[in-house]
Order: structure tokens, then sequence, then C-alpha cells
């Protein structure tokens, strides 16, 4: 892991492989681990980046407010630092995905190919909205043990049962990244999630190729909701994977990873 310093906060990343750039973006309330069967692989063949958000992981917090838009200017602040001007393959899950959206919108000379795994164009709904903010006030509330509370609000949505049966040791690793994260920071994060833009209106504008990856059995972010980015994309197609929920690329890397793999070798 390296760390440099953009925007005011202590950025950790890890960089390894030669080629075009491929940026790793994890979800929340995670770090670049779960891109572990990803990073390796993509990188005999492309220059993989995996960092972790601002606050998460090995990243420091800094003083931004949260915001999809703050962590898609510290991702281009980051690639700036790495002298990383050309445009580069983005590949995000869930919240990674929303930041993908906020990339393309904000900075669209700098991707040239989007791969968004299991995630939604749509913003929150108020029910929605309320039930984090909610989650949010009980994280603070629990102290130190609110990161073990969103835990246990979390596992369960995250995984299939095929997934929870066979890996139960990828379910516990993640259980215990998220355990391990500021419980102030995933408070903090809900709120900006809730605030989150819609972006359905602008996937018509995205006219970059796009891969949309989803889980058989996600219930956040569910393959019918997928489907209809995929229409409403320019230049998109989609694919589930069979027996995995919303974590795909840790539940089935291998599939995922041959997906990701023919995508790119189509250009
Ligand atoms: C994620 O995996 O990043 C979250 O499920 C996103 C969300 O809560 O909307």
């Amino acid at each position: 892991m390296q760390t440099v310093r953009v925007n005011n906060f202590e950025a950790a990343f890890q960089i390894r492989g030669q080629g075009q750039p491929l940026l790793l973006v994890h979800g929340f309330p995670l770090d670049h681990s779960m891109w572990r069967f990803q990073f390796e692989v993509l990188a005999t063949q492309y220059q993989v980046i995996a960092p972790d958000l601002r606050g998460y992981g090995r990243s420091s917090r800094g003083q931004a407010p949260l915001s999809m838009k703050q962590f898609a200017d510290d991702l281009i602040a980051l690639l700036d630092t790495l002298g990383i001007p050309q445009p580069i393959i983005f590949c995000g899950l869930s919240m990674g995905g929303y930041i993908g959206w906020e990339l393309v919108r904000n900075y669209p000379e700098r991707v040239s190919r989007l791969i968004q795994c299991d995630t939604r164009s749509i913003g929150d709904t108020d029910i929605v909205a309320r039930g984090r903010r909610q989650m949010a006030a009980r994280i603070i509330e629990q102290g130190p043990n609110g990161s073990a509370l969103a835990a246990d609000g979390m596992i369960p949505k995250l995984f299939s049962q095929q997934s929870f049966d066979r890996i139960p040791e990828r379910v516990e690793q993640l259980r215990t990244v998220i355990a391990n994260t500021d419980p102030a920071l995933i408070a903090e994060t809900q709120h900006a999630l809730a605030q989150r833009h819609d972006a359905t209106a602008w996937l018509q504008t995205m006219d970059v190729p796009t891969l949309l990856l989803c889980g058989q059995h996600d219930s956040i972010s569910p393959p019918d909701e997928m489907r209809a980015i995929a229409e409403a994309l320019p230049q998109a197609s989609f694919e589930i994977i069979p027996d995995v929920g919303h974590m795909a690329p840790l539940e089935d890397p291998h599939t995922v990873n041959d997906l990701i793999r023919q995508f790119l070798s189509d250009f």
C-alpha cells in the first residue's frame, strides 16, 4: 500500500501492472481489499489502481464534507498526482458505481470505459433516505460498537445464500472490514448517500462503452433495475452473474474477471 497527499488527505492505494490505467473503486463501507481477486489478475494486462476512499481503509479522512462528487474529485486528484492524465477504465461497485456516474458526468474526458458492478442510478426515495438517517443515528448512539452494528445490518444483504454456504470466510473478512471502519465515518457516509444525485437523467448523455454486472440475487441493486440502466445508456452491455448477491466480484471472481477481460478485449 502506498500513500500520497491529495486534496488535504493521505490517499492510500495499491498500484500494479502496466498498460491502460484501470481504477477499482470499492463500495460502502468497505475498502480496496474487496477487489483482491481482480487486482492481481487484471494487473497482468492493465495498470491497476485500487484506492481506499477518503476516510476508508488506510486513507485519512481530511476535512472536506463527504459527497459522491467529493469522492470523484479525490480520485481525479489521485490520478493527477500519479501522473495519469489519460482516460482510464473505471470499475466501481455499488457506492463505487455512484461515484462512477459523478466521474463521467464531471470529467467525461477522463473515462474511456466504464464497468459498473451491482449499482444503481436512481437516488434514494424519501423512505430509504430516512432509513439511512435513522441507521446513522443508531450507529452514533452505539459509540465504538456502532460499526459492528452496521456490519450486522449490512452483511445479510450483501451475499447470496449460496455464498454464505460456500465462502463463509470471505463473508467474515468483509464483516471485519466493516467492523474496523470508524462508526462516525459510516454514519456520515449514510448522510452523503441519502443526498446523492439521481443519475438516471444523466445516463443518456454518457456515451462511454459500459459493462454492467449484477449478481442474480442482488437485493440492493436488483437485476431488473440494472437492466433498465443498460437500456438507458447509449453503449452498454449487461450481464447477470448466477448464484451471487451484491458482492459479485468477491463472490464469483472467476466469472467477473472473465467478463471484464472479454469486455475490454473488444476495444
Ligand atoms: C454499497 O455496497 O456501496 C452500498 O450498498 C450502497 C448503498 O447503500 O446504497
